[in-house]
C-alpha cells in the first residue's frame, strides 16, 4: 500500500504531538499560581517547545509548495471538501499560534533568553492592552485548534471503523 513519504508523516505526527502538548500545557500554566514551583518553569518550557513547533512548521509549510501525493480522490465530495476545509483551517490556525506566541514571548522589545542559550530577537514593543489582544487572540485559536482536531479525528475514525478504507493508513 502507498503511503504519504516518510518526511511527510513524521512531520505529521511530531507537530500533532507538539500541538497538544502545548494547548494542555498552555491551558495549565495560566492557572498556576505565583508560589507553584512550575509557575516560572511551564511558561519558559512552553516557549521553548512553541520555538521548536515554529520551525517544524515553516518546514510543514514550506513543503506545500512541492507536488503532492493524492489519495482519496474517489471519496464523496462534501467527506474531500470538509476535510480540506479543516486541513487548510489547521494551516490558519496553528501559524496564527506561532506568530501570537513569538510576539507575546517578546512584547518587551527586548530580545527573550532562552535557557540561557538562546536569544530570540524582538520584532516591536506592545502596550499592555495589545499584549491582552494578542493574549486573547493565543487563546481563542487554540480553542478553535482543539475543535479542528475532534473534526479531524472524527474524520480519520470514520474512514477507519466505519468505511475500513486507508485513509489513516497513509498517515501511519
Ligand atoms: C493538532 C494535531 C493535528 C494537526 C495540526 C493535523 C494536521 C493535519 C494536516 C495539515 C493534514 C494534511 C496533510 C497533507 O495533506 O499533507 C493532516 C492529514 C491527516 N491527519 Fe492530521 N493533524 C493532527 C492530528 C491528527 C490525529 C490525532 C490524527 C488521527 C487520529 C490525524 C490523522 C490524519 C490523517 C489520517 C491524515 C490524512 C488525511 C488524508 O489523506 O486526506 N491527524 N493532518
Ligand atoms: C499551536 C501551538 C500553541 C498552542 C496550542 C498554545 C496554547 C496556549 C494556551 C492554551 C495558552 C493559555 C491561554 C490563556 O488561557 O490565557 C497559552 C499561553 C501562552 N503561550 Fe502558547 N500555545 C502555542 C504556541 C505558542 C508559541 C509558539 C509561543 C511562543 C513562541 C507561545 C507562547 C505563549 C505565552 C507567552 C503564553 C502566556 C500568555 C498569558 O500569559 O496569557 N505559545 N498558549
Amino acid at each position: 500500500m502507498k503511503k504519504y513519504p516518510l518526511i511527510t508523516r513524521l512531520l505529521h505526527w511530531v507537530t500533532a504531538l507538539l500541538v497538544i502538548a502545548l494547548f494542555f500545557s498552555g491551558w495549565y500554566m495560566v492557572q498556576l499560581d505565583y508560589y507553584h514551583p512550575w509557575y516560572h518553569k511551564l511558561p519558559e518550557l512552553h516557549i521553548v517547545t512553541g520555538l521548536l513547533l515554529a520551525l517544524l512548521w515553516l518546514l510543514v509549510l514550506s513543503r506545500l509548495f512541492l507536488p503532492k501525493v493524492k489519495f482519496n480522490q474517489n471519496h464523496p465530495f462534501l467527506e474531500r471538501l470538509l476535510s480540506q476545509i479543516v486541513k487548510w483551517l489547521f494551516y490558519l490556525t496553528v501559524s496564527i499560534m506561532v506568530i501570537s506566541g513569538y510576539l507575546m514571548s517578546t512584547a518587551s522589545g527586548e530580545a527573550f533568553v532562552l535557557l540561557n542559550l538562546i536569544k530570540i530577537p524582538a520584532v516591536s514593543h506592545f502596550s499592555a492592552a495589545q499584549i491582552d489582544n494578542l493574549g486573547l487572540i493565543h487563546e481563542y485559536t487554540s480553542y478553535t485548534i482543539m475543535l479542528l482536531l475532534g473534526f479531524h479525528i472524527i474524520g480519520a475514525f470514520k474512514h477507519h471503523f466505519f468505511d475500513k478504507d486507508n485513509t489513516l493508513k497513509h498517515m501511519l
